[in-house]
């Protein structure tokens, strides 16, 4: 067997992070967020994500031969200037535009003798000489597809990726064949871009663009169909009969005078009034019926995408990514859809995905064929750490502690009393799920719960729901879905009516669940103490959300768990084989 291996790269940008694989397995991933506890290290190199990922290639006997980068910086700044000006002078504005500033700053950002011989100088650092390896930039969006591919396990699929933006391309549809090329069949520029637009509405509503989206879904199910509303957003998006594309209607969110924020212009706020401000709620008449309308607009968008698609009668598989793609409301219409026979939503769908997809292009190109990678069954792909590593940070925190015989029946128990726990084993998971690598659980069973992980753990909104895990032999016991399974939180799906008042701090008020199905395969431990809580209660699930507080990276080390665990109100630390619990 080979001994090569393939380092792919993405950064400085919201989303840095690294990613590097063999011909035939992912060895590391992880985002530079979680080394340098700056929430999507928006101006950092990922060079700790890079670090780390050689260190295991090592680990590995593995030796790099070949580096992709998940932008290709080489045709970046000709044609997103190109592509701007035209917007311009297509959509001429009296005011200042920012976009073009923004685009300046771009374009130095991503040059790319600077970017190569700044990672040339992180590589030398970890023993790497980039010059005597083949390195390459790579598409974008052609990174994001390979991800979507060669994960899925599927011989061939049609691929279909949307985000903000990848070089100038918003929204891109592939055919990728049996041997892993990407035929590239459509494409969507800006100014036309449905992660941008729904970033628009994001940070109208008073959140975080490029952040927050997932607040704006979870409030969309708070809101209702408001015609005068809908008569908005059809001159704000539409999409364009028997065609992939879609218009977005530049004179809301990119050509125009902008005095309320920086993704929206003043004429979104001439036609749905003021955008909200921080110290008001959300739940005020009529941001929820906004992220409704932008909710069901983005779902219908997106279904006609993939109704275009389907009509080629290239493939039976669909697969998916991009940051659009981490709306889990919008991948459950989807994947609900007879469209396709089977459906593959790339769980780290945002751009810490590109360096996984930068990596496997790298491997394509250099051997000739494409990265012999199984299917996609979990996402633990970070640092780990031993007993003794977590023993010595516990004894050095002067904390009491105790080892348990059966850590996940006493977890288990623990849960069943309603503690709250915090949950640290094994390889941390790249992706902004938990999925029972670093997560914060508690009972479902109990209707407190939610309200109690939101105002003494998480401090964030009380209308923001949580999500569960469950064993995956129980996953159709309990929803009514088309989908098979749902192991990342990336697919929203109906709980049956018999359970909708048993489980409440896991449903949001719309009946549906984000769940994560938990395969004895993919995560042993975490699967044990499923099975000591149903043994318990009856119900083999618990709330899985991500052991953090709000506005921080998810905790990756000892240290940053214990910080977290003893700054909020969780009651139990259950890390590696011990426990720690307050008194
Ligand atoms: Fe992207």
């Amino acid at each position: 067997m080979s001994n090569k291996a393939y380092l792919g790269i993405f950064g400085p940008g919201p989303n840095s992070s690294a990613a590097i694989c063999s011909e035939n397995e992912i060895i590391a991933w992880a985002e530079e967020e979680r080394f340098n506890r700056i929430k999507t290290a928006p101006n950092s190199y990922p060079s700790q994500a890079i670090a780390y990922c050689l260190e295991e290639a090592r680990k590995n006997n593995l030796e790099v031969v070949a580096v992709g980068y998940g932008w290709n910086c080489e045709t970046y700044a000709e044609l997103a200037t190109k592509n701007l000006n035209e917007t311009i002078e297509k959509f001429p504005s009296e005011s200042d535009h920012i976009s073009l500033k923004v685009q300046q700053s771009l374009n130095s950002l991503y040059d790319p003798e600077m970017i190569k011989n700044d990672l040339a100088l992180i590589l030398r650092k970890n023993g790497v000489e980039l010059s005597e390896m083949e390195f390459n930039f790579y598409s974008h969006h052609l990174c994001h597809a390979a991800t979507a591919h060669y994960c899925s396990g599927y011989k061939d699929s049609v691929v279909i990726i949307n985000d903000g933006v990848g070089e100038v391309a918003s929204s891109t549809l592939y055919y990728a064949d049996e041997s892993g090329d990407f035929e590239e069949l459509a494409t969507v520029e800006l100014p036309n871009t449905l992660g941008g637009l729904y970033a628009s509405v994001t940070e109208f509503l008073g959140f975080r663009a490029y952040m927050d989206e997932g607040k704006t879904m979870g409030l969309a199910a708070y809101g209702k169909p408001n015609a005068e509303i809908e008569e908005i957003f059809e001159d704000i998006a539409r999409d364009i009969e028997n065609e992939f594309g879609y218009i977005v209607n530049p004179r809301y969110r990119y050509s125009g005078k902008r005095t309320f924020g920086k993704k929206f212009t003043d004429k979104l706020v001439e036609r749905l009034g003021p955008p909200r401000k921080r110290e008001n709620s959300a739940m005020e008449a009529p941001y929820p019926d906004i992220a409704y309308t932008a909710q069901k607009q983005l779902e219908r968008l997106l279904m006609s995408q993939l109704e275009y698609a389907a009509g080629l009668n290239l493939s039976k598989n669909a697969t998916f990514a991009g940051g659009v793609h981490m709306n889990c409301k919008a991948n459950g219409v989807l994947g609900e859809s007879d469209l396709f026979d089977n459906y593959f939503f790339q769980p780290a769908a945002s751009d810490n995905g590109a360096p996984l997809g930068a990596a496997m292009l790298a491997c394509k190109d250099e051997t000739g064929s494409k990265p012999a990678i199984p299917p996609l069954n979990h996402l633990y792909y970070g640092p780990s750490f031993s007993e003794e590593q977590i023993e010595s940070v516990l004894k050095k925190c002067k904390l009491d502690y105790k080892k348990s015989e059966n850590i996940a029946s006493e977890v288990a128990q623990l849960i069943a009393d309603n503690a709250i726990v915090g949950w640290f084993q094994g390889r941390m998971e790249i992706g902004a799920r938990a999925l029972g690598g670093r997560s914060i659980l508690a009972n479902p069973l109990n209707p407190d719960a939610r309200d109690h992980v939101n105002k003494h753990v998480k401090n964030r909104e009380a209308w923001r729901p949580f999500c569960p895990s469950l064993q995956s032999e129980f996953f159709k016991d309990y929803f009514d879905t088309e989908l098979d399974s749902s192991r990342y939180m990336i697919t929203a799906c109906s709980i049956k009516k018999e359970y909708l008042d048993v489980l409440p701090s896991c449903i949001h008020i719309d009946g549906t669940v984000r769940p994560q199905t938990v395969e004895k395969g993919a995560n042993p431990l975490y699967w044990e103490m499923l099975n000591e809580f149903e043994k318990i209660t009856g119900h083999p699930i618990v709330v899985n959300t991500s052991f953090n507080v709000q506005g921080e990276p998810i905790v990756m080390r000892p240290e940053e768990a214990i910080r977290c665990f003893y700054g909020s109100g969780m009651d139990v630390l259950a890390i590696g084989p011990f426990l720690v619990k307050k008194t």
